[in-house]
């Protein structure tokens, strides 16, 4: 077999097998095939895409790359999620402890934020003491005893994409479908689980900007996952406004626990309504009852304070002080609060999200580059988003910052990203769809 037939033959638009592709990500993980000639193929699958055969078989080439998490000590039916990530996507602290305190076990490996998207290794990692990098014994007894355990992405876990990936950064291929859904189902395969509930967000803030685009993702990552033998569904929601109002590490694990311990009518809806959507369909997805049942159980675990206390109870395990899940207040507060006034009157009818989302990061929230330090307890909370009407100089945000020098640039940057108009906007959507149930 030979690289260069390879390349060619894609290039034409013909349908690679599973030898051809395992041939070019083993070769490319051991070093035989050089970058150029897998840049060539990358550019090559760009343009003629590959069909659903194709992308399970590079998922599949890049899963035994490296090594698999067991969970077979563990008892109950494992779930994961997975969101393709956006502006103050909190959701995954409030659904894992949701679906944890339903007797589904959840061993999630979680990333780290990049640019105007938060990760979630990084908002646990703004409670002292708390510890990502675990033993996979470790993981797993956490897992066991607690019922839940969030860990830093192993380097073990499916390296060919991480190879790949950052040739595809760099060769402008990240924007293909199929080589996205292998990517992320690659890491989602290789970590165990028995049921994958997948959050697709579209909208101004999310990877997807377009519905169709986050509908042919969703398909693709959700045919994988069945084709690899794991029960596998997607929702696609709204990222076209930030979710919830806070944006930025510390901020957003308030705003969790708010979710987790007050009234149901006083938190951002939007927020809860994505997650209440997204625990009750793993519930579904896990045959926990009919939606009508799984989503009376999930409500249950939030009244009931169950799903706070096994937050808590996680937080412990994983080397972190728990008093700050049960009283946030000591969260430290950034050196700087500055509010942030409307230049105009009228309805916020738009907004850039992913705009919003660097002025979090200009203010210290999220990293520009790979190699940068967070801050903490920087970011910015919304007294108004997309359908409010405001006066001008209304306060409609306030920032958070250690960095004086920030101020001023990001608050160019949050103002740019708003729409002002007369007249109201359509009502939000807040799910689009569901795609594999
Ligand atoms: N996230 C991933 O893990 N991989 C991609 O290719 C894109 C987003």
């Amino acid at each position: 077999m030979r690289i260069y037939d390879i390349i060619n033959k894609k290039k034409r638009g013909g349908v690679l097998t599973n030898e051809e592709i395992r041939f070019v990500i083993d070769g490319f993980t051991a070093g035989s095939i050089p970058d150029y000639q897998v840049s060539a193929l990358l550019m090559a699958i760009y343009f003629q895409g590959m069909n659903a055969e194709e992308t399970t078989a590079i998922t599949m080439a890049m899963v035994d790359s490296g090594e698999r998490v067991d969970l077979s000590a563990i008892s109950g039916t494992t779930v994961d999620k997975h969101s393709t990530g956006g502006v103050g996507d909190k959701t995954t602290l409030i659904v894992i402890p949701i679906v944890a305190a339903l007797g589904l076990p959840v061993a999630k490996m979680s990333g780290r934020g990049l640019g105007h998207t938060g990760g979630t290794v990084d908002k646990l990692e703004s409670i002292p003491g708390f510890r990502t990098a675990l033993s996979d014994k470790a993981f797993l007894d956490i897992t066991i005893n607690h019922g839940l355990c969030v860990a830093g992405q192993s380097a073990n876990l499916a390296p060919a994409d991480k190879k790949l990936y950052a040739l595809r950064d760099v060769t402008a291929t990240v924007d293909s479908i199929p080589l996205i859904a292998a990517s992320i189902m690659s890491k989602k395969i290789a970590a165990g689980a028995e049921c994958i509930l997948l959050d697709v967000k579209t909208g101004s803030g999310a990877f997807m900007k377009t519905l169709e685009g986050a509908q042919a993702l969703a398909k693709a990552m959700v045919d994988i996952g069945k084709g690899c033998g794991r029960k596998t569904a997607a929702l696609i929601t709204d990222m076209s406004a930030p979710l919830g109002r806070s944006i930025g590490n510390s901020l957003e694990l308030k705003e969790v626990i708010q979710v987790l311990s007050e009234p149901a009518e006083t938190v951002a809806q939007d927020l809860y309504s994505v997650c209440i959507a997204l625990a009750t369909n793993i519930a579904v997805l896990a045959e926990c009852g009919t939606y009508e049942e799984c989503e009376a159980k999930v409500k249950q675990t939030i009244t009931s304070g169950d799903a706070l206390k096994k937050l808590a109870d996680m937080v412990e395990a994983q080397g972190g002080d728990r008093s700050y899940i049960e009283d946030p207040k000591n969260f430290p507060l950034a050196p700087h609060i500055v509010e942030i006034t409307a230049p105009q009157g009228g309805y916020i009818s738009d907004m850039d999200t992913e705009g919003v989302g660097i002025a979090g990061m200009i203010l210290g929230a999220g990293r520009e580059t790979s190699e940068d330090e967070i801050d903490y307890s920087a970011g910015v909370i919304l007294h108004a988003t997309t359908g409010d009407r405001v006066e001008k100089g209304q306060i409609i945000a306030t920032f958070h910052t250690s960095k004086s020098a920030a101020i001023e640039p990001a608050t160019s940057k949050f103002i740019a990203a708003l729409t002002f108009a007369e007249t109201p906007p359509p009502p939000r959507t807040m799910i689009y769809g569901k795609v594999g149930f």
